[in-house]
C-alpha cells in the first residue's frame, strides 16, 4: 500500500518507543502502572498473535486483522464476556448496563441501546452538537488569547454537554450537566474504574473494595440520574432525548416499558461510555494539527470554503472529508480505548493456538493501529491516508469503535461531533501548544496526553 501523494509533512507524534530487550518483571510492573503503552516489545508491533503469562494470568493477543475477527467476529459468543476485574469495577455504577453485561441481558438491551444512537438518527442529534459547539466558541472569543486553556478539560467539558443535552434532553440536560459531570468524575477518582491493574486483573479484590467505599457517591449519582430521567419521560412531546427513544424502543419491541433501574444503568453506560473517549479525540486532533501546520491549514481552508464562517450542521458532514480524515488519524494514532479485554467462555483454538476456558483475550488497538505489515509510515500523521481516494487498507486494521457483534454503538456519534466541532472552531481558532508544555500519550482509564492538555487559543487572521 502506498500513500497518497497530496502528504502533509513528516510529522512523528509523541509515542513511547518499544522495548527491545525483555524486561524484568519489576521492570514489567513498574511501566504497567505508569502506562498501558510502555508494556511492549518492539516484536508486538510485527507479530500477528502472541501469547504471553504475567503473574498467574494467560494472555492472548489478536494482532492481524484475520486473528482479530477471528476473536471478536466468527467467535463473538465465546468472548463476548469482559473480564472479571472490568466488571466489578464498572458494576456499582453501571449495574447490569449494556458496556458490562453479556447473554440474554446484553442482547436484549443491545436492542434498545443501539437504535437510539444509530447513523440513521444522526440527523436529529447532530443539532446539539452544532449548538454546544457554537457556545464554547463564543465562550473562548470571550477569553484573552494570551491566557491558555486546557484543551483537555475544555473537550472534556463540552462533550459531557453533547451527551447530557442528547440523553436528556435539550432543557434539563443544559442544567444539570455539570451536576453529572461532577459525580461522575468523583466517582472515577476514586474508584481508579477502568485502571490498568484492574482491567489486567491485578488484583482482583481492589475493585470490590473500592466500590464498596464509593456505595455514598454511587447513592447520589443515582440518585440525580433517577430525578433526571423521570424528568426526561415526564418533558412534553417533542422535546427529543435518548430516554425518551429507548423508552419507545422498548415499549414497541416487547410491549413492556423498560424497568427504572435499567433506564438508570443505560443513562449511566452512555455517559461514561461517550464522553471522555470523545472529548480525548477531539483534544489529541487539537495537539496534531497544532503540530501540523500543512495539516491545520487544509482543514481550515476545507471549513471556511463550506461553512463560510457559521457552524457546521449534520448536512455539511458529507463535504469535509478531510476534516474526517484528520479524526480517524487521530483516532488511529492515539486510540481513546488501546485495550480490549475479554474472558474466554469455552475452549477455543485461536491462530492455531489452544485459548482455554476462562484465558484473558485482548484486541490492542495501540499495537494494530501501528503494525508494521498494515500501515506504511506508521507513526507518521498523515490523515491523507483517510481520504476516499486513498489506497483501501486491509479490513480490521482500523478498529478505534471495536468490531463485530460488541461494536461501540455511538460511533456515527462520536464522528459527527467531532468533525463538527473541528470545522467549526478552526475558522476562528488555532489552538498553538502553550510554550514549554511537554505532551506524552499515558493510558490509565482511557488514552490521554497527559493530565493537562494548555493551549493558547489563537485568532485565525
Ligand atoms: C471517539 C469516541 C469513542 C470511542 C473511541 C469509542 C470506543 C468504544 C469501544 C472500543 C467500545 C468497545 C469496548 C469493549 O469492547 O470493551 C465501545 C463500546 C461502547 N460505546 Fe463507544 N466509543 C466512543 C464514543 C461513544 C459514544 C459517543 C457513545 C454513545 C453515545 C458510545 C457508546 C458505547 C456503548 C453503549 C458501548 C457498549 C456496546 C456493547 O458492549 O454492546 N461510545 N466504544
Amino acid at each position: 500500500m502506498s500513500i497518497a501523494t497530496d502528504v502533509t509533512e513528516d510529522y512523528i507524534p509523541p509515542h513511547p518507543a518499544p522495548f527491545t530487550a525483555r524486561p524484568s518483571l519489576p521492570e514489567l510492573v513498574r511501566r504497567m502502572r505508569r502506562s498501558l503503552l510502555e508494556i511492549w516489545h518492539e516484536r508486538h508491533f510485527e507479530e500477528p498473535f502472541f501469547a504471553t503469562r504475567l503473574l498467574a494470568r494467560r494472555f492472548f493477543i489478536c494482532n492481524s486483522p484475520e486473528t482479530v475477527h477471528a476473536a471478536f467476529v466468527a467467535n463473538n459468543a465465546a468472548f463476548e464476556r469482559k473480564t472479571p476485574e472490568m466488571r466489578h469495577a464498572l458494576e456499582p455504577l453501571v449495574g447490569d448496563g449494556l458496556i458490562i453485561s453479556d447473554g440474554l441481558v446484553w442482547r436484549e438491551r443491545r436492542r434498545v441501546v443501539a437504535p437510539v444512537t444509530h447513523v440513521s438518527r444522526i440527523h436529529a442529534l447532530a443539532p446539539v452538537m452544532t449548538e454546544v459547539v457554537a457556545e464554547r466558541g463564543e465562550a473562548w472569543a470571550a477569553r484573552p488569547a494570551d491566557a491558555p486553556v486546557d484543551m483537555l478539560t475544555e473537550m472534556g467539558e463540552m462533550a459531557a454537554e453533547v451527551i447530557c443535552r442528547s440523553v436528556f434532553g435539550r432543557r434539563l440536560g443544559s442544567d444539570s450537566a455539570r451536576q453529572v459531570v461532577r459525580a461522575f468524575a468523583r466517582y472515577q477518582r476514586g474508584s481508579g474504574v477502568g485502571g490498568l491493574l484492574a482491567l489486567l486483573g491485578l488484583p482482583g479484590l481492589l475493585p470490590r473494595l473500592r466500590a464498596w467505599r464509593l456505595r455514598g457517591e454511587v447513592r447520589r449519582i443515582h440518585e440525580v440520574l433517577d430525578r433526571l430521567i423521570a424528568e426526561a419521560l415526564g418533558a412534553p412531546a417533542g422535546e427529543t432525548s435518548l430516554i425518551r427513544a429507548m423508552a419507545e424502543a422498548e415499549l414497541r419491541d416487547s410491549g413492556q416499558p423498560m424497568s427504572p433501574a435499567a433506564f438508570r444503568n443505560e443513562a449511566a453506560t452512555l455517559f461514561l461510555a461517550g464522553h471522555e473517549t470523545t472529548a480525548g479525540t477531539m483534544a489529541w486532533a487539537w495537539f496534531l494539527l497544532s503540530q501540523s501546520p500543512v495539516a491545520a491549514a487544509r482543514l481550515r481552508a476545507e471549513a471556511v470554503s463550506v461553512l463560510g464562517g457559521r457552524a457546521a450542521r449534520f448536512e455539511d458532514l458529507p463535504a469535509l472529508p478531510f476534516t474526517r480524515a484528520v479524526v480517524e488519524e487521530t483516532l488511529r494514532l492515539y486510540p481513546p480505548i488501546p485495550l480490549l479485554a475479554r474472558e474466554a467462555q469455552q475452549d477455543v483454538e485461536l491462530a492455531g493456538q489452544p485459548v482455554p476456558k476462562g484465558g484473558i483475550v485482548m484486541v490492542v488497538p495501540w499495537l494494530l493501529h501501528r503494525h508494521r505489515a498494515l500501515w506504511p509510515k506508521p507513526d507518521h500523521f498523515l490523515p491523507e491516508r483517510f481520504l476516499p481516494d486513498a489506497p483501501p487498507r486491509p479490513r480490521h486494521a482500523f478498529i478505534p469503535f471495536s468490531l463485530g457483534p460488541r461494536v461501540c454503538t455511538g460511533a456515527h456519534f462520536a464522528m459527527a461531533e467531532a468533525v463538527i466541532c473541528l470545522a467549526t472552531l478552526a475558522q476562528r481558532f488555532a489552538p498553538r501548544l502553550a510554550p514549554g508544555t511537554q505532551v506524552f500519550p499515558v493510558c490509565r482509564l482511557t488514552l490521554r496526553p497527559g493530565e493537562r492538555l494548555p493551549m493558547l487559543l489563537d485568532r485565525v487572521a
